[in-house]
This record gives C-alpha cells, sequence and structure tokens, in this order.
C-alpha cells in the first residue's frame, strides 16, 4: 500500500511511524508532514492542499489510502471530495464530522438520543445568552460551538468571569465565527479520559484508551493548550467502565448518525469525564488526538495500515475491543517558552541524535532550516517512552527530554502523575 497522510503534528509523525512498522506498507507521503515525518514520508509541498491538486496528486502516485489527520480538512469536505473520486480516505464526510464541527449540534445530538452529557442550552443570540446565564450557578462553562484548536471551551468560575467570556464571544468575537452560536452547559466533576473508537460505518473497533493533560502549568493550572502530554492505558478505565462506555455511549452515537443520515467512517474521538453519576461526554472530535495519538498507536498491538484501510473499506465484520500491548505509554510534550500564548520560532534543536530502544522523538512543531532542525510551533516535540509501569515510562521520558536542548523549551513537571497515584492507591 503507497499511504498519504494529511497533516503537520505530532499526531501525523504517530501515525507515520506505526504505519511503517507494517509489511503492508510500500511508500507512505506526508501533507505537508514536518521534520519528524520527512524521516519516514516524503514531505509534499502545502501546494497540494487545494483540492484539485491534491486529488491528482492521488492519482498520479497511485495511493492507496488517504488518512487526513485533523479536522479542519474533514470539516471543510475534503472526505467527500475522495469519495466522490472513488478514493480510499479514512475520515469522515463533512456531513459526519459535524460532530466536531458544531458542539451545538453535538450536544442537540446527545440529547435526542438520551447519551450522557452534561447539561446545556445553545444560543445564537447574546441577550438571551446574557439572560440564561444570569440564572445559573457558578462553576459553569462556556465554549464556542465552532473549532477553536483547543481554545473555545472555558470553565468559569466566577459570574464576573462567565459574563465576561459570553461578550467575548458572542460580541467581540474573540473566536471569530466559531462563536456566532454558543453552548452553556453544566459543569461536571469527575476525571477525563479520551476514547478512540474506529468505525466503518456498520462496526466499531476500540483502540487503547488515554488520558492528556490540557493545562499549561502543573496540577492542571493556568489556560488550555492543545496537550501537554499524554499516557495510555487510562487506568481510570477498567474492564467494566469500558462496558458501560460502548453500552451508554459509543454504540448509540454511532447509531445516533446513522439515524441522521450521517454515517460515521473514520476514528471518532470521545472526550469524557468519570463523573459520581457514571462516564459522560464532553465533546466528541472525528480525528486522533493529539497528543493521545501518540502513546495510543504504540499500546495497540495490530497492523494499523490494515485498521485504517479495512475501516476506509468497510471490511469489519464485527465490534472488537482492539488487542493492546502490556505496557505502559507517556507522552511528555516539549513546547515553547511562551506557548499557548505568543512565542518565538526558528530555535535550533540540539539532542535530537540520541537513540533509545525505550524511547521514541515525535515531532509536532519542527522544521529543517539551513539543514538544521529547528522549532516552528508552539508545542514543539513528543518525548514518547514505554515502562512496565507508567512510573517508569515517566522517568524515561524526563530523562530522555533532559538531554534535548532548545530556547526557552518548557514543560509540564507532573505528566503522568494522576495515573501513577492511581496505581499507588490501589
Ligand atoms: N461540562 C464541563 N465540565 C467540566 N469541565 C469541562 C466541561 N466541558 C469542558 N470542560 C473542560 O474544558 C476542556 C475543553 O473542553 P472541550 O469541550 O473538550 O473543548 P475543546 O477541546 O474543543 O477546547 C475539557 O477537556 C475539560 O477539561
Ligand atoms: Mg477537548
Amino acid at each position: 500500500m503507497n499511504i498519504l497522510v494529511i497533516g503537520s503534528g505530532g499526531r501525523e509523525h504517530s501515525i507515520l511511524k506505526k504505519l511503517s512498522e507494517s509489511k503492508k506498507v510500500s511508500r507512505l507521503y506526508c501533507l505537508p508532514g514536518n521534520a519528524g515525518t520527512s524521516e519516514l514520508a516524503e514531505n509534499i509541498g502545502s501546494q497540494f492542499m487545494a483540492q484539485d491538486k491534491l486529488i491528482e496528486f492521488v492519482k498520479n502516485n497511485s495511493i492507496d489510502l488517504t488518512v487526513i489527520g485533523p479536522e479542519q480538512p474533514l470539516i471543510e469536505g475534503y472526505a467527500d471530495r475522495f469519495i466522490k473520486e472513488g478514493l480510499n480516505v479514512f475520515g469522515p464526510e463533512s456531513k459526519a464530522a459535524v460532530i466536531e464541527g458544531s458542539k451545538a449540534f453535538s450536544k442537540d445530538l446527545m440529547h435526542k438520543y438520551n447519551i450522557p452529557t452534561a447539561n446545556y442550552k445553545n444560543f445564537t443570540d447574546y441577550d438571551q445568552a446574557k439572560e440564561y446565564l444570569s440564572k445559573q450557578t457558578v462553576p459553569i462553562v462556556i465554549k464556542v460551538s465552532g473549532i477553536a484548536a483547543g481554545k473555545g471551551a472555558i470553565v468559569c468560575l466566577t459570574r464576573e468571569e462567565a459574563e465576561k467570556t459570553l461578550k467575548s464571544m458572542m460580541v467581540d468575537k474573540e473566536f471569530g465565527e466559531a462563536g456566532d452560536e454558543v453552548v452553556i452547559e453544566e459543569f461536571l466533576t469527575g476525571e477525563e479520559a479520551s476514547i478512540f473508537a474506529v468505525s466503518d460505518g456498520n462496526y466499531y473497533k476500540i483502540l487503547p484508551t488515554a488520558q492528556d493533560h490540557k493545562a499549561i502549568f502543573d496540577g492542571d493550572k493556568g489556560p488550555n493548550t492543545g496537550g501537554m502530554g499524554s499516557y495510555s492505558p487510562a487506568p481510570i478505565i477498567n474492564d467494566e467502565l469500558m462496558e458501560d462506555i460502548q453500552k451508554s455511549i459509543i454504540a448509540p452515537t454511532f447509531d445516533a448518525m446513522k439515524s441522521e443520515n450521517r454515517t460515521y467512517k473514520g476514528v471518532l474521538f470521545v472526550g469524557l469525564m468519570i463523573t459520581g453519576e457514571g462516564p459522560k461526554v464532553i465533546e466528541y472530535n472525528c480525528r486522533f488526538g493529539d497528543p493521545e495519538t501518540q502513546v495510543i498507536l504504540p499500546k495497540y498491538d495490530g497492523d494499523l495500515a490494515e485498521l485504517l484501510m479495512e475501516a476506509a473499506t468497510s471490511k469489519f465484520t464485527g465490534n472488537e475491543i482492539l488487542p493492546a500491548k502490556n505496557e505502559h505509554y507517556l507522552c511528555l510534550v516539549l513546547a515553547s517558552g511562551g506557548y499557548p500564548s505568543s512565542y518565538v520560532k526558528g530555535y535550533t534543536i540540539d539532542g535530537l541524535d540520541r537513540r533509545d530502544e525505550n524511547t521514541s522523538v515525535i515531532h509536532a512543531g519542527t522544521k529543517v532550516e539551513n539543514e538544521k532542525i529547528v522549532t516552528s510551533g508552539g508545542r514543539v516535540l513528543g518525548i514518547v517512552s514505554r515502562g512496565n509501569t507508567l512510573k517508569e515510562a515517566k522517568e524515561r521520558s524526563y530523562n530522555f527530554a533532559d538531554q534535548i536542548k532548545f530556547k526557552d523549551k518548557y514543560c509540564r513537571n507532573d505528566i503522568g502523575d494522576k495515573g501513577i497515584n492511581r496505581y499507588d492507591n490501589k
């Protein structure tokens, strides 16, 4: 198989790494990729992102499968075009990708089909939203309905903060069109976990679970980021809970999408809050998570090329929990100082030539400049380690990360601790 992966982050580097381990794969391409993907695949220029050029490239280079990494092209309908051309694509059509593209849609879907989630109300009118908000208690969560790179959901602890947030979204349009509609929802308490279910349109297969760390500072403090680290498996999800999640959330969600004539093919990422009343959906994403992919794919004990191709061509024969390795995996994100606000790019990265059988370096915001690898994004690298315990995986990633140097390098110090504490207290 020749496979093209669209995207340029750690997620795409991880997908390519797993694909490169498959005996079924002959050539790999990445559009546009980063310095890490260029070691496994041929990076092709971003001029091929235009749909006509992309389709021409896929046909001319006998690409058997295209994997669309990020949400934006899925929501814009890239998969639809591939399907129209009779080409194999992994990723949902736009009418199914709306499950991420519109939080208002996904909340209404869950409400209609009795899928557990926080109580909520959607608004397109500022005055009505303000009026509703004045009758709610804090903390409360306000989200722009459209996509906002993981920055459009705000947990408001005070009434003042809630009012300010609502105004910034609906009046000042801080998130642009994404804030044309907002969701105001009940604040849930519990621990978060991520589930990834690959669907071929008829059946689903569940990949290993993960937990991520969204906030920029230790102890989950400070503003949310794209994700500062992750680990797999998520110890909070035992077999019994997984059974419940399948019955009350995964199966009903795929069924609901089918009933709405929005059959879902691709990977559905379900962000959960495990509350005292059981698991509830925080949100859906229409693609793999970043940095969860960095840990769930090495944890998955199977052939990714085969899995994605079978999903794209509807070859599943039943629902299943996919096999997983016994080890624990942890990803520590090294970011540019200043992220998620402003930061400087273009710093040389040293220490990348080191090799270790238990650790791999996944590139996110990197590029090659004058034959050197330099920083080119907020999240720069993911240091992914395996261990017999989560603690061992954590130690390996932190030790390895010490050797990697670039100016203003920043990381959290507590990636994995929540999970380690859970094991320690068992
Ligand atoms: N109802 C809620 N109760 C408590 N925390 C929430 C709630 N909704 C969202 N959050 C927090 O905000 C984060 C981001 O929200 P989410 O809906 O996943 O939006 P996005 O990922 O698009 O920014 C979640 O990971 C969670 O930590
Ligand atoms: Mg989220």
